[in-house]
C-alpha cells in the first residue's frame, strides 16, 4: 500500500511513518519542519518528503507532486494539527488554530478526495480527537475544529456514495497521547503512549474503522460525556 503522512515531522505522525515503513509499506512524509522530514527520510530508507505548510495555498500542488514521486497513493493520512489549552482566550491562538485544522484540512481533504475521485478510489484517514465530542471550555478552538472535522468527513462519506466513488473514511479520536502538543505545565489524566496509539491506529486503519476512539478509557469517558445535557456539562470544572 502507498501511504501518505500530512504531519509527520513529530508524534503520531512520525510513529504512524515508521510503523507503515517498517510493515513494507511505500510512505511519503510531509509537514513543515525540513530537517525533521530529512532525518525521517533517512531513518526510512530514503522515503520521498515534501516540506508542506497546509495554511498555504500552493499546498495541494505540493501534495499531487508528493504522490507521483510515491508513484501514487491508496491512503492519505492527515494528521496535522494544532491545539493549545487557551484560558485566556487570547485571539491569536483561536484564529490560528482555525486556520491549521479547518481552513488546511479542509484544503488537504479536498485534494485527497479528488485524487482518489479520478483512481474510482482510496482511503482517507483524519486524526481528529476525543476534543471534537463537546465544547472544551479551556480549548474552544480546538475542540470546535475538532468537531468540524469529525462532521467534514461524514459529509465527505455520504457525498462519495452519493457520486459512487469508493472511498473508505477514518476518524481516529485518540485520548491524551504524550507529544509535544500537549503542555508539559499541565497533568492529563490517562495519558497514552505513542508508539501504542500509533499501532492502534494502524490495526484501525486495516479494519476499515469508520470510527475509532483510543482507548477503551476514553471510549467509556465520551460515551458519558454524550448522554450529559449541556446544561449540566457547562456547569463542569474540565480543565
Ligand atoms: N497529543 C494528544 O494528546 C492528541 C490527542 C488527540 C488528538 N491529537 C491530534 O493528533 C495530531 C498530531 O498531534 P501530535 O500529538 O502528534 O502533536 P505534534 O507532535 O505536535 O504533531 C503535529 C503535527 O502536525 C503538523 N502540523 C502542524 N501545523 C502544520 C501545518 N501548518 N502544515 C503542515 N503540518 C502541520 C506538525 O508538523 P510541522 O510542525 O513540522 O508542520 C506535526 O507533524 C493533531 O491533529 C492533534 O490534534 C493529539
Amino acid at each position: 500500500m502507498r501511504v501518505i503522512i500530512m504531519g509527520a515531522t513529530s508524534g503520531i505522525g512520525q510513529e504512524l511513518a515508521r510503523m507503515y515503513h517498517k510493515s513494507g509499506h511505500a510512505v511519503g512524509i510531509a509537514g513543515r519542519r525540513l530537517e525533521n522530514l530529512k532525518q525521517l527520510s533517512l531513518e526510512l530508507s530514503a522515503c520521498p518528503y515534501a516540506q508542506i505548510d497546509i495554511t498555504c495555498d500552493d499546498a495541494p500542488k505540493k501534495l499531487q507532486s508528493l504522490i507521483e514521486r510515491l508513484g501514487g497513493m491508496d491512503l492519505y493520512l492527515h494528521v496535522s494539527g494544532i491545539g493549545k489549552q487557551n484560558r485566556t482566550l487570547e485571539c491569536d491562538i483561536e484564529l490560528a488554530t482555525v486556520n491549521t485544522n479547518v481552513l488546511g484540512f479542509t484544503r488537504m481533504l479536498n485534494h485527497a478526495y479528488h485524487y482518489f475521485a479520478g483512481q474510482r478510489g482510496g482511503h482517507i484517514a483524519v486524526v481528529s480527537s476525543i476534543a471534537g465530542t463537546k465544547g472544551i471550555g479551556v480549548a474552544p478552538s480546538y475542540s470546535a475544529t475538532k468537531r468540524f472535522n469529525n462532521t467534514y468527513i461524514e459529509a465527505l462519506e455520504q457525498l462519495a456514495r452519493i457520486n459512487g466513488i469508493n472511498i473508505a473514511f477514518t476518524d481516529i479520536r485518540p485520548g491524551f497521547v504524550d507529544t509535544d502538543m500537549l503542555s508539559r505545565d499541565f497533568h492529563y489524566p490517562m495519558m497514552m503512549s505513542v508508539d501504542k496509539v500509533a499501532s492502534s491506529i494502524v490495526k484501525g486503519i486495516q479494519k476499515r474503522k469508520r470510527v475509532l476512539t483510543i482507548d477503551w478509557r476514553f471510549r467509556l469517558l465520551v460515551f458519558f460525556w454524550r448522554l450529559l445535557p449541556s446544561s449540566i456539562w457547562v456547569r463542569l470544572r474540565v480543565a
